[in-house]
């Protein structure tokens, strides 16, 4: 039986979170103001109303101002856009977000190209991911949820460079970019990286080659036990939504990884909820702060 550690996201959240509110505490005690985060959230996806109230308290816990606007969900493009137009212009705002999945009468390209480049904290704007292919990444921003796997892989001391990371799933939101962050040529990255996807044949083939393994490809479960090598370090990227009788809510939320018989046999691996989730907004954060200190 391998000693597996379970790599929560607890304490490697709250270490950031307390860092970015020491640095916030001393910058308005210096008379300056707090950093702002503008969010948009359009319609009413219980899910994605979770994450944003989850957005809007944390900044509160480490001492910065938010803006929630939240809009119908038959919220012309023309008005969405006049609202970002507006949180670009706010001296006070340093970050803007507009929470994902749009409406499909919206463009979601047409939205992301809106936001001032310094200003996308989600690190979706072409200039922003074209900066980190180019390696340019002091002066960039980079998509949350990827900085907050290296943060915490970093965090449990779990060595990439030279590993060979295996990702499944190719979204733009998470496989593309940290595919792109584990490639950098940096002394704590320096990864092999190998993509899959749902049209990925023989997918075992590749995922048991994986010394680090990323799941996020959105099915609940699809990574089972014979899928990994022994003593692999399992990041768990997922959060679906499941039907679940026992819960008062009626669902409970699971990766896409099976937790239950994977964790005998990987060295490390991420929980869901309580995982990576709470990294992703501890790096909006972090994002946040680098866009106000650029500023100031
Ligand atoms: N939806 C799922 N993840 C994200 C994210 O990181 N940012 C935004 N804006 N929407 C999302």
């Amino acid at each position: 039986e391998l000693n597996s550690i379970f790599s929560k996201g607890k304490p490697a959240a709250n270490r950031v979170k307390n860092e970015i509110k020491e640095l916030v505490s001393k910058r308005v005690n210096l008379g300056n103001r707090p950093p702002g985060l503008g969010v948009i959230i359009v319609g009413e996806n219980p899910a994605s109303q979770a994450y944003v109230r989850n957005k809007v308290r944390s900044c509160a816990e480490v001492g910065f101002k938010s803006l929630l606007i939240e809009l119908p969900v038959h919220v012309p493009e023309s008005m969405l856009l006049e609202h970002i137009y507006g949180l670009n212009l706010d001296n006070t705002i340093d970050g803007i977000l507009v929470q994902q999945p749009l409406p499909t009468h919206i463009n979601e390209f047409n939205i992301t190209m809106a936001i001032l480049p310094e200003k996308d904290v989600d690190g979706f704007h072409p200039v922003n991911v074209g900066k980190l292919s180019l390696g340019r990444l002091n002066d960039t921003h980079v998509s949350c949820t990827p900085l907050g796997i290296i943060e915490l892989l970093s965090h449990y001391s779990i060595d990439i460079s030279g590993k060979h990371a295996v990702i499944v799933g190719r979204s733009n939101i998470v496989g593309k970019p940290l595919a792109s962050l584990l490639l950098q040529k940096k002394p704590f990255l320096n990864a092999t990286v190998t993509m899959c996807h749902s049209n990925t044949k023989d997918i075992s083939y590749f995922t048991k080659q994986a010394d680090i393994l990323i799941a996020a490809i959105g099915i609940p479960y699809f990574i089972k036990m014979p899928m990994i090598k022994r003593g692999s370090v399992i990041v768990d990227v997922g959060i679906n939504r499941v039907d679940d009788a026992l819960s008062n809510t009626g669902f409970k939320l699971v990766g896409d990884v099976d937790f239950g018989e994977v964790s005998r046999e990987a060295f490390a691996i991420t929980p869901v909820p309580g995982g990576v989730g709470l990294m992703t907004i501890a790096m909006l954060l972090r994002n946040t702060f680098n866009a106000y200190i650029k500023k100031l």
